[in-house]
């Protein structure tokens, strides 16, 4: 589906699949889990989901001589950081808007995890104090302008890495990629869990997934809190992705499916339910999942599997997305394990 979309390699290569056997045991072995490695799919910075959609971002910003990449998240955004060291990795300078996205009160949360690296790879850094929104911020808005204004050639990157027109083309990839490991493995999966918030790479997934009938098969675990933002926004992208890619299909809202109950009290910060899920998975498999995205997307399939939502014997691929890094901001929570 991919083929006429230039694409510049910034991951190792196709991420693992790997078995989630003790976990799925705990869990009754109703299911079985199975994990796909985004979190470790590049030496660029820890890697993550934002590496994926940078790939088919790249030769574009290459192709308009930008020497400036700027972009726009929370002040932990996974994203932000991914962008600073592809900046790095490419030779270009990198302007970061971090937003308060989330309402945090530790004292070391602007100076560790992801701020802290997007600092050490010399990214120029501004705070801006507006509270989480997935649209388009007239900050970054701004900081493309004063770029121009200083002389520079600024390539816009918006919020994740997805209100892009080539956003949703990593995602696609990634739909790609699990087909030809099934392939290789023998078996099928039933189900892709997402954890989804800015909305491409949910969206990727369903258009990439539609082409063997499975895009309702692909379950979105919000955490933005502002769930119908976000379905609005995976829509909107899913259908650009589809006529990019010549999909022939119409998409529609009910190919969206997204569950709304674990992003709960607020984005970016975690619910006790959310830190068990996290402590859960790190006890059985060894696997860290995070407090703002994949902590919450775990516990939406922890509990989807308790409350018996797949049919017994299902194969569930748990997308793991990365961001790692932002736990380092919510050290106070598990100073007791
Ligand atoms: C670790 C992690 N998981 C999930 C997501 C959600 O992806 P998206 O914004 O494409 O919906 C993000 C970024 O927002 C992320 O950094």
């Amino acid at each position: 589906m991919l083929e006429k979309f230039k694409r510049f390699p910034l991951m190792f290569g196709p991420t693992p699949i790997e078995p989630l056997s003790r976990l799925s045991a705990r869990l009754g072995s109703s299911v079985e889990l199975y994990a796909k490695r985004d979190d470790c799919n590049s030496g660029l910075a820890f890697g993550g989901n934002k590496i994926r959609k940078l790939e088919y971002i790249v030769p574009d910003a290459i192709a308009s001589h930008a020497d400036t990449l700027v972009t726009i998240g929370g002040v932990q955004s996974n994203h932000t950081r991914q962008v600073a060291a592809v900046a790095a990795k490419l030779g270009l300078k990198c302007r970061l808007v971090q937003e308060n996205w989330v309402p945090i009160d530790d004292t070391v949360y602007d100076r560790v995890g992801n701020i802290l690296l997007s600092r050490v790879m010399g990214a120029e850094i501004e705070f801006v104090d507006q509270g989480f929104d997935i649209g388009i911020r007239d900050s970054w808005n701004r900081a493309l302008q004063e770029v121009k204004a200083g002389g520079g050639n600024p390539y816009a990157i918006p919020a994740g890495a997805s209100m892009h027109k080539y956003g949703g083309l990593g995602y696609v990839g990634f739909a790609e990629e699990v087909r030809g490991q099934e392939a290789q493995m023998g078996i099928t999966f039933d189900f892709i869990i997402v954890c989804t918030v800015t909305g491409s790479t949910h969206a990727g997934m369903l258009v990439g997934f539609a082409k063997d009938g499975r895009a309702r098969q692909v379950i979105g675990i919000d955490a933005s809190a502002t769930p119908n933002k976000t379905r609005n926004q995976v829509l909107e992208i899913a259908k650009n992705t589809a006529d990019l890619v010549g999909l022939g299909q119409d998409i529609t809202v009910d190919d969206v499916v997204l569950k709304e109950d674990y992003a709960y009290p607020a984005y970016g910060i975690p619910s006790s339910e959310t830190n068990e899920a996290i402590r859960l998975c790190a006890r059985t498999e060894g696997m860290i999942t995070d407090p703002v995205y994949e902590g919450k997307s775990m516990q939406g399939l922890i509990d989807l599997i308790q409350q018996g939502f797949f049919p017994e014997g299902s194969r569930i691929l748990y997308a793991h997305l990365g961001g790692v890094p932002a736990i380092n901001g919510y050290s106070a929570t598990f100073l007791n394990g």
